[in-house]
């Protein structure tokens, strides 16, 4: 296990897609995965990454999902993932990522969604995310597509930093 350096925004492997993982039981893989769960839980402070954050241009992710009723935690390990849509509906929220340090956004995304792909044992996933869900899943499989979060945002006037905007909450909200 190894705690892994996070690209950054400017490096160019977070602007490309990703390539697909010909065998999610390889345990070069597996170490990735464990490496990527290990510097996440060392950062303390995000639900998620990709591996290109990790400088591995593959289509590999790991998030945090929350239960319904918000008790529990679930580290999913996604392959290979695809995301179909099954809404019109959009939330807008606030977003942060580990590559933009500092800073946070709001980003509209759809509501609701279908996420599929494959994990370490090459089983497939197929599972149904809603609400902050489904934002987390959306936004790790956005960078497989060279897609951070900035890019996503139709008004660049929210994003700030957010030890700035912890002096301001009442004004921001
Ligand atoms: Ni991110």
């Amino acid at each position: 296990m190894a705690i892994l350096k996070i690209a950054k925004m400017g490096h160019p492997i977070l602007l490309q897609k990703a390539k697909k993982v010909d065998d999610p039981t390889d345990p070069k893989i597996k170490t990735l995965v464990n490496d990527m769960l290990e510097t996440l839980d060392d950062l303390g402070n995000g639900v998620g990454l990709a591996a290109p954050q990790v400088h591995v241009s593959l289509q590999v992710v790991i998030f945090e999902t929350v239960s319904d009723d918000g008790k529990e935690a679930n580290l999913i390990t996604l392959i290979n993932p695809k995301i179909d849509v099954l809404t019109r509906e959009t939330s807008i929220d606030w977003e942060g990522c580990l590559s933009v340090p500092g800073l946070r956004g709001q980003v509209t995304r759809p509501n609701k969604i279908k996420y599929s792909g494959l994990d370490l044992k090459g089983n497939k996933i197929e599972t149904i995310a809603e609400g902050f869900n489904a934002r987390v899943v959306q936004h790790e499989c956005d960078h497989l597509f060279g897609i951070l979060y900035p890019h996503r945002m139709k008004d660049l006037s929210s994003l700030q930093f957010v030890s700035e905007a912890k002096h301001w909450v009442n004004r921001n909200e």
